[in-house]
């Protein structure tokens, strides 16, 4: 590719490029599927989803976090976003506080605003969600849940520790806490498995996991699961939505249950392992280079870099300087529930290839020189 300004380079896409996308196994898959023949692929699914599927995706899941995962402890989700607000459906009331990690997601932060929800942010450190602070906030309210994305978290790229998984289940058993596990991120390491996901803890405690074959093979899909106990999984089949319109996605569940069986999901989730591990390293190297006066930690899996600016610097004054120069980031206050992390960026290295990468550093490390010199 050229360094043609026209082209903006957009590391605050967070989505896989469409070179990535599984076309031909997909292809296979559904050939697989539709030869058999099963009209029902067709039908108003079951609620909880299709239990062949549910029984090819707890293979799947087991073999993947080497942790048991039966069928009867998963629901068919339309991916973590549907996923979510369902939960929020069923387990809050507008009005309602609930505990997120500061920074979070920042579209999930829509989901809870849809919900008409007070959000209030609980500080990481380099372990995980920060349990004085949890504790603290638990003093003061009474929230209906605490949503948390344990591995290779968006934004930050961080990793709970294993220690800190097990003491914020014994928080949920202490407090009756609810705890939402975003854990789209927990297969996409770059080669070292992170903690086992907060899924593992759904027979002892209040845990509902949710997983997406979004990031796994390809968000058009729209296919993911919620992993939780029997009870807390019957809780959300009382729905509106889902007895009205059946299990979600069945038919997709169906091509995606041939791309289990056939070991096409296995394979291609191991060569997007390879490739995002690949544009991790030639991002976070490009930034040493071009931008030594940038604070991050190299990511050992998922989508992001979150880069720390100098504090005197504003990643929202950035942008249109950045624009200018013909790239795009997600500013850091997007991720905060309360105006925080102003000289954060989050970039994503799923979007481009490598040489789209190298220049899209060399274009912000330009917007930044000039921001510089503007504000001397
Ligand atoms: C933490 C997190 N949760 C959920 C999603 C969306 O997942 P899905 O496509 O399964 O709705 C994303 C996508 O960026 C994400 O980063």
């Amino acid at each position: 590719m050229t360094d043609n300004p026209l082209d903006v380079i957009d590391f605050g896409d967070g989505q896989p490029s469409l070179s990535l996308l599984p076309v031909d196994a997909l292809r296979t898959a559904a050939d697989h599927c539709l030869t058999r023949g099963d009209a029902a692929l067709l039908q108003y699914g079951a609620d909880q989803g299709d239990v062949g599927f549910r029984e090819s995706l707890a293979r799947f899941l087991t073999h993947r976090y080497a942790t048991p995962v039966s069928a009867e402890h998963l629901m068919v989700s339309a991916g973590a976003s549907q996923a979510l607000d369902l939960v929020c459906t069923r387990f809050t009331q507008p009005g309602d506080t609930i505990l997120v990690e500061e920074p979070t997601y920042f579209l999930a932060l829509e989901v809870f605003r849809d919900h008409g929800l007070r959000v209030v942010g609980i500080p990481l450190d380099h372990d995980g969600i920060q349990l004085d602070a949890l504790r603290d906030a638990l003093t003061r309210h009474r929230p209906a849940l605490l949503y948390t994305i344990p591995s290779f978290q968006n934004p930050s790229g961080s990793t709970m520790s294993a220690a800190r998984r097990e003491q914020l289940a014994e928080v949920s058993r202490e407090h009756d806490l609810l705890i939402v596990a975003d854990e789209v991120y927990q297969l996409l390491d770059f080669g070292t498995a992170p903690p086992p996901p907060l899924a593992t803890h759904v027979h002892a405690a209040r845990v509902l996991s949710l997983g997406s074959f979004s990031k796994i093979c390809a968000p058009g899909l729209r296919l993911g699961w919620i992993q939780g106990s029997p009870a807390l999984l019957e809780h959300l089949l009382q729905s509106g939505v889902v007895h009205s319109g059946g299990g979600l996605n069945p038919f997709v569940s169906g091509v995606v249950n041939s791309l289990l069986d056939l070991g096409l999901a296995d394979a291609g989730l191991d060569a997007l392992r390879g490739i995002y591990a690949e544009r991790s390293a030639v991002l976070c190297r490009a930034l040493r280079e071009e931008l030594p006066m940038a604070t991050f930690v190299e990511p050992r899996g998922g989508y992001f870099v979150w880069v720390q600016l100098s504090s005197v610097m504003s990643a929202s004054q950035l942008l249109p300087i950045a624009a200018a120069e013909g790239v795009g980031y997600r500013a850091g206050a997007l991720f905060s529930s309360r105006d925080g992390f102003a000289s954060a960026l989050r970039l994503s290295f799923a979007h481009y290839d490598e040489a789209a990468l190298l220049h899209g550093v060399h274009r912000l490390a330009r917007a930044i020189a000039s921001y510089s010199t503007s504000a001397e």
